[in-house]
């Protein structure tokens, strides 16, 4: 009989994930639903031939260095900035992540944040629950048109570009900044044109963050970029929450330096920059991007095969380190 990989998880994955998981390995996964110290990962990982782990686990040197047999770290996410990849990369063991599969999930969110602080809908909400809503006025919570605005998205891989595809249907017109330009058939396909990151800070009425987080993206936008904005523009966050200087964008919401901002990440989730929570002009949801059903299923069954073909000794189908197969 084949010796079942030993895997450890540091927290349940959706059901259809844990039957695949625990029937093609010797499982140990934490039962508590919540995140694991550091020392906790490392008594998990001891013996173990695969982490399956999450954005909220800090996979450093010291982690693996615990985990001598360790054949593959398989992140449930997309994002991997939680893995010392080139720590990784060093002992040749082999880091996924789950692309593809989230991309409408979370367009869709950065789309919700979008209107939601653009029709001030979770203010209007707060007011009708606080019972303070005394009926419809002329003047009362007025937000900004969609139709017709100009959408900047920063960062145009495949999130950034379900978004450009969803802005269709409100006849804006979409700039883009990305590292590389696509091509002109591609821009034209898509509706979407190149700016310098300047003319999009500058001509945006909405703009939204769909980088990775890397050395390069850290504070991306922060006082200066934000002060480059019209007075009108909404900045929505789906990405990671350090690519945007929190306190800046504090600064900015308070002093009307921009509108208004709708974020699903923050720099030190789940601790918000304190006066975020108490400004009217922020929508705040709590890192739901690919919080749905299926794609949550996907992202789990995705990283089990990863996880499970690495210990199996092939080649996952999911790498960001192909370097450790050369
Ligand atoms: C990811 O996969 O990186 C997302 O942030 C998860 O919601």
């Amino acid at each position: 009989m084949i010796k079942k990989p030993k895997i450890f998880l540091t927290r349940e994955l959706p059901p259809e994930s844990m039957r695949i998981l625990s029937e093609a390995s010797e499982l140990t996964f934490n039962q508590e639903d919540r995140v694991l110290s550091k020392q906790e990962i490392i008594r998990g990982v001891r013996d173990a031939d695969g982490l399956l782990c999450l954005l909220t686990d800090s996979i450093d040197e010291e982690i693996l260095e615990a985990a001598p047999n360790l054949k593959v770290v398989a992140n449930f996410a997309v994002g991997f900035n939680n893995i010392d990849v080139a720590a990784a990369t060093r002992r040749r063991i082999p880091v996924t992540n789950t692309p593809g599969v989230l991309t409408d999930s979370t367009a869709d969110m950065a789309w919700a944040l979008l209107m939601d602080a653009a029709r001030r809908l979770s203010e209007g909400d707060r007011l009708v629950r606080t019972r303070q809503w005394t009926g419809w006025g002329p003047l009362q919570l007025l937000g900004a048109d969609i139709t017709g605005a100009t959408l900047g998205i920063i960062g145009l891989g495949r999130i950034g570009q379900a978004l450009a595809r969803r802005a269709r249907g409100f006849e804006m017109r979409v700039c883009y900044w990305n590292r590389t330009r696509l091509s002109e058939q591609e821009e034209r396909e898509l509706g979407v044109q190149y700016c310098s990151m300047d003319t999009l800070l500058g001509e945006s009425d909405f703009l939204s963050l769909h980088v990775a987080l890397n050395d390069e993206t850290h504070h991306l936008i922060g006082a200066s970029e934000l002060g480059r904005m019209k007075p009108n523009a909404i900045l929505i966050n789906t990405a990671r929450g350090p690519i945007l200087d929190e306190a800046a964008l504090v600064e900015a919401l308070k002093t009307g330096v921009i509108a208004a901002a709708g974020l699903d990440v923050y720099e030190r989730e789940p601790i918000l920059e304190r006066e975020l929570y108490d400004l009217e002009n922020v929508v705040l949801a709590p890192h739901l991007g690919s919080a749905t059903i299926g794609t949550r299923t996907k992202m789990g069954n995705m990283a089990v095969e990863n996880c499970l073909l690495a210990c199996q000794g092939q080649r996952p189908i999911n790498l960001v380190n192909g370097e450790v197969y050369e």
